[in-house]
């Protein structure tokens, strides 16, 4: 099914958040790996796994739409200096994450691609999920200093 060209612009857009946040993650696990903490390099490398998982979803919706999925404009990644700065670094993207979901999903519902519209409720849900996780995280940070 061909979409509105700006949902598929929503689909472009998202698909650089994806795999910018790829980055983001894989380098703070990168970091972390080299700073001795195995457990926190793997937390990253699990949320890495999670976007990737959503830019692969993104990425089938493109090519039913008829485009090629591809990220032209990689965000730099803002991996941070510690763990209480990688967690903030996270935090603004992920909440970058949950408002370009909303207005993508209210965009779409408004021009009436209702599948498009339930996969960006779908990982509008899902990043809302890893704010919370983050909060979780920077909580228990916080409680150890
Ligand atoms: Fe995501
Ligand atoms: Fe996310």
């Amino acid at each position: 099914m061909r979409s509105h060209p700006r949902v598929t612009g929503f689909l472009a857009q998202a698909l650089n958040h994806e795999y910018s946040a790829v980055q983001q993650y894989l380098t703070q696990a990168s970091l972390c790996t080299l700073w001795g903490l195995a457990d926190w390099a793997e937390g990253f490398r699990h949320e890495a796994r999670e976007e990737l998982a959503h830019a692969d979803l993104l990425s089938q919706r493109l090519l039913l739409a008829g485009m090629a999925p591809g990220a032209g404009s990689l965000r730099p990644p803002r991996p941070g200096r510690d763990l209480e700065e990688m967690l903030c670094h996270d935090t603004d993207l992920e909440q970058a994450a949950v408002e370009l979901y909303a207005e993508a999903a209210a965009v779409s519902a408004r021009l009436r691609d209702h599948e498009v519209a339930a996969l960006f409720a779908r990982l509008r849900a899902d990043e809302e999920e890893h704010l919370r996780h983050l909060q979780e995280l920077r909580a228990a940070l916080a409680a150890r200093r």
